[in-house]
């Protein structure tokens, strides 16, 4: 008695397997995010990210040019102040660090690459949250709709292509869309973190971004025990005119990563988090894990979950290996 249906015929060869794979990952369907400091003269190391940098006006300029080179989709900017406030006006300042690097990164790189820009106040505020906070102290959701609308035309005049809400702020693409169209910039896109839960897994970027919180998110990013919000997040950024809708953290949240792709209209994007690469890397450096087999098999079950593209710290290594 043998085996009538035999799976394996379809990976008998290399070449066999090529033809049948179901997913593929290029190097166009990556996106770098990247940190800019403001005021250092050398690229600072970020010890729980190793290998990631704050980069220098100049090094990320080298990074932008790099990462057109190696062909990637996008790169997303993250800015480090050198001093903060209440309502975080840093990030709304033509001449602050966020808004300075994007002038940079469109001027080196052009239409070359898709630039985008976190639009959100937590790299700007001296205590840390996503928004500005009431008497109470707690973050109050209307008040930040008009920073962040600020901020985001403060971003695409610096020459970003696409804003990313990252601040789980009701209402924010929709205010955001809003405020592009009545200054004419009908043609800038928003790349929303629809589904943006409160993960552990972003600890190493609150190094990366020196960020000041205390405390949590919990009363604006999702409760990770919740698939079905995701939905509700989405439909609404869907609603409100976001042109890519986001998963946030990846790995954790393939399941609301796949039903999400299953109902958006637009492109999806995930983001693998900080702590996802410095996790992976933490195994590398011991010798625990092949990195190269590691990141490529993450960014291929990321896509297979329903991805169109991968925000990933990797991203420069990953498309070299893809060549
Ligand atoms: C908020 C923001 C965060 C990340 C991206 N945008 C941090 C947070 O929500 O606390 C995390 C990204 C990562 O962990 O790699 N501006």
């Amino acid at each position: 008695m043998y085996p009538t249906s035999r799976p394996r015929r379809l990976r008998t060869t290399a070449a066999m397997r090529r033809l049948v794979a179901e997913t593929t990952v290029g190097p166009h369907q990556l996106v770098l995010p990247v940190f800019v400091k403001q005021g250092v003269a050398e690229p600072v190391p970020i010890p729980s990210m190793p290998g990631v940098v704050q980069h220098t006006r100049d090094s990320l300029r080298k990074a932008a040019a790099e990462a057109v080179a190696v062909g990637l989709g996008g790169i997303m900017l993250f800015g480090v102040p050198a001093t903060r406030d209440a309502t975080g006006s840093g990030g709304i300042d033509p001449d602050g660090v966020l808004n300075t690097a994007v002038r940079d990164v469109r001027a080196e790189v052009g239409d070359d690459i898709v630039i985008m820009a976190d639009t959100c106040l937590d790299e700007f505020t001296d205590h840390g949250h996503c928004g500005l906070l009431d008497a109470a102290g707690r973050v109050d959701n209307d008040a930040t709709l008009a920073v962040y609308a600020q901020m985001a035309l403060a971003q695409v005049q610096a020459g970003a292509h696409l804003v990313g809400l990252s601040g789980m702020m009701d209402g924010q693409v929709g205010v955001v869309r809003a405020a592009l169209d009545a200054a004419g910039h009908h043609d800038a896109g928003i790349l929303a973190y629809s589904a943006k839960y409160a993960s552990v897994w972003y600890g190493p970027f609150r190094d990366a971004v020196e960020s000041q919180l205390r405390g949590d998110r919990l009363t604006y990013q999702q409760d990770p025990a919740n698939a079905r919000e995701a939905l509700r997040e989405a439909a609404l950024d869907l609603a409100e005119g976001a042109d890519i809708v986001m998963v946030k953290p990846a790995m954790s949240y393939l399941d609301v990563l796949h039903a999400v792709a299953g109902i958006s209209d637009v492109p999806v994007a995930a983001y693998q988090v900080s702590g996802e690469y410095a996790m992976v890397e933490a195994a590398v450096a011991r010798g625990w894990l092949d990195r190269r087999r590691t990141v490529l098999e993450t960014l291929t079950s990321i896509r297979r979950a329903g991805a169109d593209l991968v925000l990933t710290y990797w991203a420069m290594q990953a498309a070299g290996w893809m060549r």
